[in-house]
This record gives C-alpha cells, sequence and structure tokens, in this order.
C-alpha cells in the first residue's frame, strides 16, 4: 500500500443504502483504509440515515426545498462535505444530479455506482433498460463524477450475467452483490493514491510490496 493514511469520506444517498453498510462493513473489517465520517442525503426517510445512525456514524440531511435554488442548495453540501474535512465523497444511491459547484468544489474526489456497464444504460432506470434491450450481460461501473449524467472516468467495472427469466428485482439483487465488491475495492485505491485520472481514462498504479 502506497498511502497508509486513513481518508474520510462522505457517503451521499437517498434510499436504502446498502452500499453504505457494505462499505462501512469493508472499513471495519479492515479491507479498506477509510473512515466514513458523514453520511449525508436529501431525503428525510432514507433508511441509509438511521443505518449510520444505527453504526454511530454523523448524519446530515440536506433538503433542495430548503434552498431559493439549485446552486445555493449545493454550495450548502460543498460547505458541509468541506468542513467536515471529507477527502472523498461516495455517491451511493443519490439520487440528485450533483451540480457544477459542487463538482468543481470535489474535483476528482467525487465517486459515483451505476447499476450498468457504463457506457451502455446511463440514468435513473439503468437494470430496467439494460433488461428491456436484450443484453446477455450487465453490471457495474463505479467511475468518478463529472458535470454530465453517469459519464465520468470509470474507476471498477465488474459484468453481471443476465439470466433467463431475470425480471428488474432478480437482475437488481444480483448486480447489489457486485457492487458490494466494487466500491469497497474503488474507495481503497483511492486510499491508496493508485488512481489517477488522465482525460478520459483512469490509470491505476500497482501496489508497492
Ligand atoms: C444501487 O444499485 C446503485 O448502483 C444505484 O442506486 C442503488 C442504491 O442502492 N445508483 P442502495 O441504496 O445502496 O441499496
Amino acid at each position: 500500500m502506497q498511502a497508509e493514511e486513513t481518508i474520510n469520506i462522505a457517503v451521499l444517498a437517498s434510499g436504502s443504502g446498502t452500499n453504505l453498510e457494505a462499505i462501512a462493513q469493508a472499513i471495519d473489517d479492515g479491507e479498506v483504509p477509510a473512515r466514513i465520517a458523514l453520511v449525508l442525503s436529501d431525503n428525510p426517510d432514507a433508511f441509509a440515515l438511521e443505518r449510520a445512525q444505527r453504526r454511530g456514524i454523523d448524519t446530515a440531511l440536506v433538503r433542495l426545498g430548503d434552498f431559493p435554488d439549485r446552486p445555493s442548495y449545493d454550495r450548502a453540501i460543498a460547505e458541509t462535505l468541506l468542513e467536515a474535512g471529507i477527502d472523498l465523497v461516495v455517491l451511493a444511491g443519490y439520487m440528485k444530479l450533483v451540480g457544477p459547484e459542487f463538482v468543481e468544489a470535489f474535483r476528482g474526489r467525487i465517486m459515483n455506482i451505476h447499476p450498468a456497464l457504463l457506457p451502455s444504460f446511463p440514468g435513473e432506470h439503468g437494470v430496467r433498460d439494460a433488461l428491456d434491450h436484450g443484453v446477455k450481460v450487465t453490471g457495474v461501473t463505479v467511475h468518478f463524477v463529472d458535470e454530465g449524467l453517469d459519464t465520468g472516468p470509470i474507476i471498477v467495472q465488474e459484468a453481471v450475467p443476465v439470466e433467463e427469466g431475470d425480471d428488474e428485482e432478480t437482475l437488481h439483487n444480483r448486480i447489489h452483490l457486485a457492487e458490494y465488491r466494487a466500491y469497497p475495492r474503488a474507495i481503497t485505491l483511492f486510499a491508496e493514491g493508485r488512481l489517477v485520472i488522465d482525460g478520459r481514462k483512469v490509470r491505476v498504479l500497482p501496489e508497492l510490496d
């Protein structure tokens, strides 16, 4: 490992938070040199907030409706994360496109996970769209976030086969299992200082003995 330091991450989640749980578990198991300093949500009913509280992780609720416009909402999130000393922002089922001000404040330090093999099937319904298209293999993509929708440089991908008789739920369940491996892996590579963004590409530096 190149950097022995433990990085501070914030997980942004709008829903159930099973990826949050998997990341927290991987950290507890000593697999990821990171600490979840904050879980932030835009949704007061997000089960992710409860998962965080059960684990004693600080939480923040930042609701779009409490701000006059989108840029001030994004600024408030960026300020909250900067004040918390966050090194890496991890989007895990965060249902808002992050605004340009937020991307700029954390450029190269925001990751997202998408339940398809990008650039195929971006957007909100990646699992359903892949299924409807009839692909035989789909998967998971962890990528850095830029101003576009699921367009940033790709860090980790894992393929997931589509099985005969799959519906959206059964396929998404199988994709989730791949997500629980891919996200801890991507966060670890970042924490070890092994990810270099080179235009559209992310180079992964070898592990040092
Ligand atoms: C995941 O499938 C992720 O790829 C997508 O939203 C889902 C979040 O699931 N962006 P969870 O809240 O982590 O269970």
